[in-house]
C-alpha cells in the first residue's frame, strides 16, 4: 500500500500521532502533516488533538486503506473515480490471471443489473463493488454464489445500520419492503472440466442516494433513507470482502443456506413469476433454487425472475 493509504488505514485503527506515523512510514513529522492536508483536501475530516495525534472524524471517499481495514486484508483492490461497469474491470483482471481482487467505483456510467436492465449509479451516493474470486467449486454449485453474497452482503449492511435486511429471491436486499441493494454475478466456467474458472460478484447498495425515477416511487430506496444512519463506504465494502473471504468453504457446506431461507421475504407468497403466471412459494431448496406451487403442482424454478403480488 502507498504512503497516503497506510496512513488512512492506521487513523481508520483509531488515533494516532504525527510520530507514529512519522515512525511506520519512516518519513518526517512535517512529510506526515502535508499528507493529512492533502487527505484533508480530498474529503477525509481529520482532527488535531493535543497529546493524542490526528484523529479521523468522517470519510466519504472510498480508500483503499480504508476498505483494506475493514476486509482485514486479503483483497487486492483498486478504486476508480469513474467506469463504465466494475464488472467490466474485474472482467479485465480476471483475463490477466489475476486471482482474487476487488474493484470500486465512485461512479458507474454503465453500471448493470440483472435480465439486461441498467444499474444506475450516481457519484458517491451508492457503493458500487466487484469481487473476483476463483473457489475451487463445481459449475453445478455457482447457482449459491448469488445467495451466499446476498447472505454476506445483507449481514455487513445490518452490522452498520442496525436494521433487519430481507433478501428476495435471488439477488435484492429490501429493507423496510424498498430495495436497497442488487448483485450481478458473472463468471467463467471451464468447459473440459465443469468447474468454476472465475466468478465476479457486483454488488450495488443505495447508500445515500434520495432521488429515484418516478417509476421507482416506493419501490426503490437507499440504507440511509430507511435507517437513518450514516454509512461509512468503506466499512461496507470492507464487511462485504471480509465474509466474501469465506466463499469458497460456504459454498461447498452450504451452512448460509439456512440464513438464507430466514431471511427470504417471499417465503409462503404468491408470486408473479417471469411476469407470466402465478405460483406459491413454498420454500427455497439446498441448491438454493424455488420451490413453486402451481396449480397444486410442485415444480422447481432456477432461473428467472418473481415478482411479489400486491394484493
Ligand atoms: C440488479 O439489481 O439486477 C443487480 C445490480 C448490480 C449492480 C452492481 S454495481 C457493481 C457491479 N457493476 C455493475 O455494472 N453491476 C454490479
Amino acid at each position: 500500500m502507498d504512503v497516503k493509504n497506510t496512513i488512512i488505514s492506521e487513523l481508520y485503527g483509531g488515533a494516532v500521532s504525527g510520530q507514529q506515523l512519522a515512525d511506520k512510514l519512516g518519513i518526517s513529522r512535517s512529510a506526515v502533516w502535508k499528507y493529512i492536508k492533502a487527505l484533508e483536501k480530498e474529503g477525509f475530516r481529520i482532527s488535531a488533538v493535543p497529546n493524542v495525534g490526528y484523529k479521523l472524524i468522517g470519510a466519504d471517499p472510498l480508500s483503499i486503506g480504508g476498505v483494506d481495514k475493514y476486509a482485514g486484508g486479503g483483497w487486492e483492490i483498486s478504486i476508480k473515480k469513474e467506469t463504465t461497469s466494475t464488472n467490466d474491470e474485474a472482467k479485465r483482471l480476471a483475463a490477466d490471471g489475476v486471482k482474487c481482487a476487488a474493484v470500486l467505483a465512485e461512479r458507474q456510467t454503465a453500471g448493470r443489473g440483472r435480465l439486461g436492465r441498467a444499474f444506475v449509479s450516481p457519484y458517491g451516493s451508492g457503493l458500487y463493488i466487484s469481487a473476483l474470486i476463483r473457489p475451487a467449486i463445481s459449475a453445478a454449485d455457482c447457482g449459491k454464489v448469488t445467495a451466499f453474497t446476498a447472505v454476506a452482503t445483507a449481514q455487513a449492511v445490518e452490522e452498520l445500520c442496525g436494521m433487519p435486511v430481507d433478501i428476495k429471491w435471488v439477488n435484492d436486499l429490501y429493507m423496510n419492503g424498498r430495495k436497497i441493494c442488487g448483485i450481478l454475478t458473472e463468471g467463467s466456467v471451464g468447459m473440459e472440466n465443469g468447474e468454476l474458472d472465475y466468478v465476479i460478484i457486483g454488488i450495488g447498495v443505495n447508500v445515500t442516494r434520495h432521488a429515484f425515477p418516478k417509476e421507482l416511487d416506493g419501490i426503490a430506496s437507499s440504507v440511509e433513507v430507511e435507517s437513518g444512519k450514516k454509512i461509512d463506504r468503506c466499512a461496507l465494502a470492507g464487511g462485504i470482502l471480509k465474509r466474501l473471504k469465506g466463499a469458497e468453504e460456504a459454498l461447498k457446506d452450504g451452512a448460509f443456506i439456512d440464513e438464507y431461507r430466514a431471511r427470504s421475504c417471499v417465503i409462503g407468497k404468491t408470486v408473479i413469476v417471469n411476469g407470466d403466471y402465478e405460483a406459491k412459494v413454498k420454500g427455497i431448496a439446498d441448491d438454493c433454487s424455488l420451490r413453486l406451487e402451481r396449480d397444486g403442482k410442485e415444480m422447481s424454478f432456477a432461473a428467472g425472475e418473481i415478482t411479489l403480488k400486491l394484493k
